[in-house]
């Protein structure tokens, strides 16, 4: 880092390595509360008609800047969901088994598309009782009935099988035969498969190619795609999901099993991001899979990000301490203020034409406003979507509160909770265990968040403000909210007034 009054690293090293540190030697860095965007002249004539859309990574377009944070309180398939219906992304955190976190990424890829390329099948002659287990466990409301040339015989519907109570009864006796069912053909367009469904009142469309089943399209799919209209979705109609992996064991095969799954985008996430391993990892995925964007993080410097961009990374993720529930910086002394932190890697990142994740530290819309204004493409938040419906994990009831656990990934209780699922799979010993957890140091804490209801709302007002705060700085779009942008510093006085005072609150 270069000094903030002189712009130049400190004094060389002596001769036994030591750098001589003046007090003048050592930067200023700021955090967002720290500083404020000062108004500006607008032609922003209505909140609306500012654009939020932005790039997550060099290949992967959103339209709202927000990405919910791979924490095991935070992202799963549900949040993932959600998240990319409002037009903004999730990343599914990493600490499942490989074939469950692949599990939660194909949920969100089955979540909603217009086209089901693979939809689930069964065959005539299977039982009554098998169609409806296999409706149970992939918790879809129909199957595709094939032969076993994977030619299309009928359609079976929840409906079709829910009273029948004989057990001799087969698919073939209830399903809906070939003969009565529309299809269509494997390249239906949107809008052609919106009349289809109109004109024939309709809930399932088979597509058919050469007599072979080439996909399915839902009622209730096509009803989503008109019901949000920014959800972020890929080209084929399926909402875009990311996911995470670390450093260590077997990071090549879970990267495999996700890409299978649909993931759009693998994210390199290891709390000091600024490390050979990780820049290893990301040559590595570059190399076996050219095409696939990886984001990789956490850095707090230009020296990091510019590593990690030298590495090959379509992303990279700024943010060393400022989460909420992080206590990295009071247990290493280390990190940066996320303000200066994000202003200093992107300078690196925009020579590069390579976006900034803004991650953790995100306290409301206005810290999103300063973030993106700093040079971020989009930001990471936890703590904001942890209280949601989505996030996985019960509300709590505390003094007639509802509200939501939220832990970070390096507190005591996720890293025992990790702990115990490597002792299941590997058999590692009890008395192994007093000596594990008497090295464990946490850099993160467990807490609780008030319940917020549906992620929705809270997108809402975070855009809400977000579009508010750009209008203040005459940006019609994250583009011009860069090249706008001017700060002022604030001190303490200044903060106090920024809040609610000398009132008292309801
Ligand atoms: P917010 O402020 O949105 O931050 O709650 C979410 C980000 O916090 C990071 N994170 C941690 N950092 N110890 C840390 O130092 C932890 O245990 C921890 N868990 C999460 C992470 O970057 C996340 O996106």
């Amino acid at each position: 880092m270069l000094n903030s009054t002189t712009g130049k690293h400190p004094e060389e090293a002596d001769s036994q390595g030591r750098r001589q540190y003046y007090e003048q030697d050592i930067p200023l860095a700021l955090s967002y509360d720290d500083i404020l965007l000062v108004p500006q002249r607008t032609t922003v004539a209505s909140r609306r008609e500012v654009d939020t859309a932005t790039s997550l990574s060099r290949n992967i377009r959103l339209n709202i800047p927000i990405v919910s944070a791979n924490m095991d309180t935070v992202t799963e398939a549900a949040m993932a969901t959600a998240m990319a219906r409002q037009g903004g992304i999730g990343i599914i955190h990493r600490f499942l088994p490989i074939e469950r976190q692949a599990a939660e990424v194909r949920a969100v890829k089955r979540a909603e598309s217009f086209v089901i390329a693979q939809p689930y099948t069964i065959g005539p002659d299977a039982t009554i009782e098998q169609a409806r287990n296999i409706m149970e466990r992939r918790d879809v409301s129909g199957l595709v009935v094939v032969d076993e040339q994977g030619k299309l015989v009928g359609l079976l519907s929840a409906r079709d099988v829910r009273f029948v109570r004989n057990p001799d009864l087969f698919v073939h006796d209830v399903m809906t035969a070939r003969q009565r069912l529309v299809t269509a053909p494997a390249d239906i367009s949107l809008e052609e498969a919106q009349e289809v469904f109109s004109k024939h009142k309709i809930e399932k469309l088979p597509l058919v190619e050469n007599g072979t089943v080439a996909g399915l399209i839902t009622a209730k799919d096509l009803a989503h795609t008109s019901e949000n209209p920014l959800a972020a979705k890929d080209k084929r109609g399926r909402l875009l999901v990311g996911a995470a992996i670390g450093v260590i064991g077997e990071v090549m095969e879970r990267a495999a099993a996700l890409l299978d799954a649909g993931t759009d985008v693998l994210v390199v996430d290891v709390a000091h991001g600024h490390a050979d391993s990780v820049i290893n990892v990301v040559e590595q995925l570059k190399e076996r899979w050219p095409e696939t964007d990886v984001i990789a993080g956490n850095v707090a410097t230009a020296e990091g990000a510019s590593d990690l961009i030298d590495a090959g990374v379509d992303a990279v993720k700024v943010g060393v301490g400022p989460g909420s529930t992080c206590t990295t910086r009071i247990v290493t002394g280390a990190g940066v203020p996320q303000f200066s932190a994000v202003l200093e890697c992107a300078a690196v990142c925009r020579e590069a034409g390579v976006p900034l994740i803004a991650d953790g530290g995100i306290k409301a819309s206005g810290d999103i406003t300063k973030a993106l204004a700093a040079g971020a493409s989009t930001i990471m938040v936890g703590s904001l979507l942890a209280g949601t419906d989505e996030s996985p994990g019960q509300t709590i009831t505390r003094r007639g509160q509802r509200y939501k656990s939220y832990r970070g990934m390096a507190s005591l209780s996720a890293t025992t909770a990790r702990r115990q699922r490597e002792k299941e799979l590997s058999g590692i010993a009890n008395q192994e265990e007093d000596e594990w957890l008497s090295q464990v140091v946490p850099e993160g804490v467990e807490a609780m968040v008030p319940y917020q209801g549906p992620v929705r709302e809270v997108l809402l007002q975070l855009v809400g403000g977000l579009r508010s705060g750009m209008s203040y700085c005459n940006a019609h779009n994250i583009v011009e909210l860069w090249q706008n942008a001017r700060f002022v510093r604030v001190t303490p006085a200044g903060l106090r007034e920024s809040g609610p005072h000398d009132v008292v609150l309801d």
